[in-house]
């Protein structure tokens, strides 16, 4: 949450600061603002709004530099407005300040600012204290004002400083909130993420937790938490600067829809072999390791989550060993029988959400083995984990998870076969079967795109529904509550997903006319159960929209629209069931007029509780 970029060198600061903002988006846009040091000084500019809003009142020349910090926010501590968002400065205003985090001790230390400095608050925000402390703390040397005020400080914070009077040195410093340095030609950078810097450099380093960063326009010094002066190798990024942009697509939702088949190829590839078998290189857990698990925890948050569902599923049935799939924020705190014969795998496209780090920190305390998914190479999830199951997605910008959740499905196939291999639970036979019809997985998700107007005619029948049920058995329920998730965060619609066997337990109670239910019906086994199901819905006036497998001709007798995916196996169907979710949330979303990149009040990488 909330995307900073800090920038010194020989160049104009203002379109450098700019260009990263509109990249860090994804991370919160209720505000925005920019600090440079103009010469005379500091001077800020911010308004509530995103950064087109910001761009309207930075246009004149004059207002520029070659140092400056940039922030867009996503609000905690005080409505989104001009005075809460960032840079925040210090009373004497030779100081600014952009903070992502929550300070938690802010009350306290605000306190003891205004009893004992005189000090006048201007903002709502836990940030300013941050600003008024550092102040305090100054005697012309900006970064030991900023370790010394640090020292004070409690909660997660990514912060950059600047101070009028050293009008060439930014300084950093990361606690439990993601932060990268760019190393430029006579400039450097520091942002919460590798896509601000990717226009400018792909020479980045990766700062580890408490380290605090001097950025001159020639040089970049890391300090650990004792003031030591720390190396580090530079991190050279792969990906293009292409992958951080819309690519002619409208919304970034939509291209990394259509990106799926190649990260779903890209992910599967990698860990296969020239004989066609799962390969886990980089990862030490052995085959025994695999047979002394006695239980498997799968934590996550959201979209993650729910592609832990379908984990579960599928190691149970390959492997053989017992799954419990938790929410990051509740297995913090309820009391998981985790030991040194548990696997912990958490599940994050970002790496860096708050929620399901604490509840990995805890599982390794516990002595549970930690196995990450995860996208962000070098997040603070990985770092910690002491093995990581990359997913090969490239970055993923838009709010709303798609090509991220179908890759972590991937990775939570090739975990099961490898791992049913192992415990002896899986036969060959069906191992090999398995593999091949995975690499056909991306084929028939391209099948599927290609029918995506026949998804948006009927988002144009359905998309002025103000209450939608999914429905599901099996994998398919799973899938259901990814499919609400997505049309819920874009569209708005009070959506709600629920195991379609459940339904006659009370959720039918709901059904009349106007009610649309989205029922998922790609499990062969359980198809007629659905038709059933189906049936109900109908008989009390409910409206139907199916998805199916080819062939699946009855439910289309009763459902107003059946959209088709290829045939496959049951086991395989939810990587391309949720396509078609995917895209009908997409375009009930454009068609209510909403904002499918950036929906309100949710950001893309939560870093707080
Ligand atoms: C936020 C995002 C979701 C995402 C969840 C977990 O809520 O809006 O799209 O699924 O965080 O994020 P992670 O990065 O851990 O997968």
């Amino acid at each position: 949450m909330c995307g900073i970029v800090g920038y010194v060198g020989k160049e104009k600061a203002k379109t450098r600061i700019i260009d990263g903002l509109k990249r860090l988006e994804y991370r919160g846009y209720d505000s925005a603002g920019i600090a440079l040091a103009t010469g005379e000084g500091i001077e800020v500019r911010k308004r509530v709004g995103g950064i087109e809003k910001l761009e309207e009142i930075i246009t004149d020349a004059g207002f520029d530099g070659e140092m400056g910090i940039g922030h867009t926010r996503w609000a905690t501590h005080g409505a989104p407005s001009d005075i809460n968002a960032h840079p925040h400065l210090n009373e004497k205003g030779d100081i600014a300040v952009v903070h992502n985090g929550i300070i938690e001790n802010y009350l306290e230390l605000r306190e003891w600012l205004a009893d004992e400095k005189n000090i006048t608050f201007r903002s709502e925000t836990d940030s300013e204290v941050i600003a008024h402390l550092i102040g305090a703390c100054y005697e012309g040397d900006i970064y030991e004002a900023v370790r010394k005020a640090t020292k004070k400080m409690r909660g997660a914070y990514a912060i950059c400083v600047m101070a009028a009077a050293e009008p060439d040195k930014l300084i950093a410093v990361r606690k439990d909130a993601p932060l990268v340095v760019g190393c430029g030609d006579g400039c450097n950078f520091v942002a919460s993420d590798i896509p601000a810097l990717l226009p400018y450099t792909k020479e980045v380093y990766l700062l580890e937790n408490n380290e605090t960063v001097v950025l001159t326009p020639d040089d970049v010094c890391i300090y650990d938490d004792g003031g030591n002066r720390v190396t580090r190798d530079v991190f050279h990024v792969t990906w293009d600067v292409d992958a951080a942009e819309k690519e002619g697509y409208e919304h970034f939702m939509l291209k990394e829809i259509h990106e799926q088949p190649k990260g779903l190829w890209e992910t599967l590839t990698r860990r296969l072999d020239e004989n066609g078998d799962i390969k886990l290189d980089g990862i030490s857990m052995t085959g025994e390791d695999i047979r002394n698990f006695d239980k498997i925890y799968i934590v996550a948050c959201g979209t993650a989550y729910h592609a832990g569902l379908v984990g579960k599923y599928i190691i149970e049935k390959y492997a053989g060993i017992t799954v419990e799939v938790d929410i990051a924020s509740e297995f913090r705190y309820r009391y998981p029988l985790v030991d040194e014969r548990t696997l912990f795998i958490a599940i994050s496209q970002s790496g860096e959400t708050t929620d399901t780090l604490e509840a990995l920190r805890e599982a390794k305390r516990k002595g549970a083995r930690v196995l990450s998914v995860v996208n962000v190479v070098g997040s603070s999830v990985a770092r910690e984990s002491d093995d990581v199951f990359y997913t090969w997605a490239g970055p993923e910008i838009a709010v709303a998870s798609t090509k991220a959740y179908t890759t972590q499905l991937m990775c939570m196939y090739l975990l099961g076969l490898y791992m049913g291999k192992q415990t002896g639970v899986l036969e060959e036979k069906k191992y090999r079967e398995i593999i091949e019809e995975l690499k056909t997985i991306p084929d028939m998700l391209t099948e599927i795109l290609e029918k995506e107007n026949d998804i948006k005619g009927i988002a144009r029948r359905f998309y002025r529904r103000e209450k939608v049920f999914f429905i599901g058995r099996g994998t398919d329920s799973a899938v259901s509550y990814e499919g609400s998730l997505k049309l819920k965060e874009i569209s708005y619609i009070n959506s709600f997903a629920i195991a379609a066997g459940e339904l006659k337990h009370g959720t039918i109670a709901l059904v009349e006319p106007g009610v649309l239910f989205i029922a998922m019906c790609t499990q062969d086994r359980l198809y007629e159960k659905m038709v059933s199901n189906v049936q109900e819905i109908i008989a009390r006036s409910g409206e139907i929209f199916a998805v199916a497998k080819e062939g699946g001709e009855e439910i289309k007798k009763h459902a107003d629209n059946t959209f088709y995916i290829p045939r496959c196996s049951d086991d395989v169907a939810p990587i391309l069931s949720v396509v078609p979710l995917q895209l009908f949330a997409y375009y009930v979303s454009v068609m209510r007029g909403n904002d499918a990149d950036k929906p309100r009040n949710l950001a893309k990488s939560v870093t707080v509780e």
